[in-house]
C-alpha cells in the first residue's frame, strides 16, 4: 500500500572538543579573518580518539528515537549516509544498529560525500512510501577530521565532525507532512575535483597510502552554486511550488558564500536559509540532519511549513528535496539534547 513518508523525530550529536580558527592559526599559515571571510566558518567540532562515525551516529539516533517517542524495535531499516565509515566494512549503519540495541532490521550505508544524507533520506522515503518499511532511521554521521590533511591549509580549515538523525514514518497519503518531491544527480566525470582515496584504490606503484581529502576549491565552488541552484529550482517546480512557498531551506553547508549565491539565484531571502556552518564547518552527510535538529529545537518550523533540502558534494553528486513539516515530532529536540560545554583544543 502506498503511503506518505514524514519526519517524526530528529536528533543530533556533536563531539565536545571545539577547534577554533585561532587554534588553526597555530597549525597552518592562515588567519581567522581569511577563514571567516572566505568560508563563514569560525569553529568546528573534533571527535575524541574513542569516537567514530558510528558512535556519533548512534548518539544522534538515540536522540531522534526519543524525540519520536519510539523504541529501537519500532525501526525496520537503518540507512546511514557517511563518507568516513568506521571501516571498509561492515557498514557503519550496522554498527549504529547494534549500538542502539536494534535487532532484525535492514541496515546499510550510502556514500555520496556531502550529498549522502539526501541520498539516504530519498532512499528511505522510497522504502516507507512503498510500504516496505513502516519506519526508517536515517543517519548522517561523519568524522571528517580523520581524513583531513592537517598540514594543508586549503582544506583543513573547512571540515568538522558530527552526526544527525531523523525518523521517517509512513502515514496515509493526504495527511500533513510528506516528501513532496526529490531529485538526485551525479557526474562521475568530475570525480577528480574532490576525492579521498582508500585502502582499495588502484596503486600500481605501491605508494604509501594516503586517504586525505584532495579538493579543487575554486572549481567545486562554481559547480556547487550552479548545481544547488538548479536542483532546488527543479525540486520546487516538481512540487508545484516557488521559493515564496518555502518557510525554511536546510542546506548542506560548505561555504556561506555558496549558500548566499544559491539563495539569490532561486529568489529565497537569506533569513529563510538555516545556517550553522559558523559553529561546525562542513560536516558532509551530517550537516543537514544536524541543522534540521537545531532548527526544530529553536522553534523555526511549524506544522505545514514547506521545507527545502539541497546538497552538493564529491562525486560530483547533488540533489534537492521538498517536504512538508509534519509537526508530529513528539519531543522538541532541545529537551533531550545535552551537548556538553565545549572544550578547546589548546
Ligand atoms: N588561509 C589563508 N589563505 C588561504 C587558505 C587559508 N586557509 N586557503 C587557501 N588560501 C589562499 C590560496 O592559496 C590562494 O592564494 P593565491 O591567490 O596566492 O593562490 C587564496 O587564498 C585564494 O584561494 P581560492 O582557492 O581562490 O579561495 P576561494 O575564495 O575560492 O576560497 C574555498 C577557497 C573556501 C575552498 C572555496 O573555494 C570553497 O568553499 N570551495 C567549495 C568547497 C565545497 O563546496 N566543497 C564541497 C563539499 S565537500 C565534500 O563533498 C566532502
Amino acid at each position: 500500500m502506498r503511503q506518505a513518508a514524514r519526519i517524526t523525530g530528529v536528533g543530533r550529536y556533536l563531539p565536545e572538543k571545539r577547534m577554533t580558527n585561532a587554534d588553526l592559526e597555530r597549525m597552518v599559515d592562515t588567519t581567522d579573518k581569511w577563514i571567516v571571510e572566505r568560508s563563514g566558518i569560525r569553529e568546528r567540532r573534533i571527535a575524541a580518539a574513542h569516537e567514530s562515525s558510528s558512535t556519533l551516529g548512534a548518539e544522534a539516533s538515540r536522540r531522534a528515537l526519543a524525540s519520536a517517542g519510539l523504541e529501537p524495535a519500532d525501526i525496520d531499516i537503518v540507512i546511514a549516509g557517511t563518507c568516513t565509515p568506521d571501516g571498509m566494512f561492515p557498514a557503519t549503519a550496522t554498527l549504529i544498529q547494534d549500538a542502539i540495541g536494534l535487532r532484525d532490521a535492514a541496515a546499510f550505508d550510502v556514500n555520496a560525500a556531502c550529498t549522502g544524507f539526501l541520498v539516504a533520506l530519498s532512499t528511505a522515503s522510497q522504502f516507507v512510501s512503498s510500504g516496505n518499511a513502516r519506519r526508517a532511521l536515517v543517519v548522517g554521521a561523519e568524522t571528517m577530521s580523520r581524513i583531513v590533511d592537517w598540514s594543508d591549509r586549503d582544506t583543513c580549515v573547512l571540515f568538522g565532525d558530527g552526526a544527525g538523525a531523523v525518523v521517517l514514518e509512513g502515514t496515509p497519503e493526504g495527511e500533513q507532512g510528506a516528501v513532496e518531491s526529490f531529485l538526485l544527480r551525479s557526474d562521475g566525470s568530475q570525480a577528480d575535483l574532490l576525492y579521498a582515496r582508500g585502502p582499495a584504490s588502484p596503486n600500481p606503484n605501491g605508494d604509501v597510502l594516503n586517504s586525505m581529502i584532495v579538493m579543487d576549491g575554486r572549481s567545486i565552488f562554481r559547480q556547487a552554486v550552479t548545481a544547488m541552484s538548479n536542483a532546488a529550482q527543479e525540486a520546487l517546480t516538481s512540487a508545484g511550488l516557488t521559493a515564496d512557498d518555502i518557510a525554511l531551506c536546510v542546506p548542506h553547508q560548505a561555504n556561506v558564500r555558496i549558500l548566499k549565491a544559491t539563495a539569490r539565484n532561486i529568489g529565497l531571502p537569506e533569513d529563510r536559509v538555516y545556517v550553522n556552518l559558523d559553529r561546525y564547518g562542513n560536516t558532509a552527510s551530517a550537516t543537514i540532519p544536524i541543522a534540521l535538529a537545531e532548527a526544530t529545537a529553536e522553534g523555526r518550523l511549524s506544522p505545514g511549513d514547506k521545507l527545502l533540502f539541497v546538497a552538493f558534494g564529491g562525486g560530483l553528486s547533488w540533489g534537492a528535496m521538498v517536504m512538508e513539516w509534519s509537526g508530529v515530532v513528539a519531543q522538541p529536540a532541545a529537551e533531550i539534547e545535552q551537548v556538553g560545554e565545549p572544550a578547546t583544543t589548546s
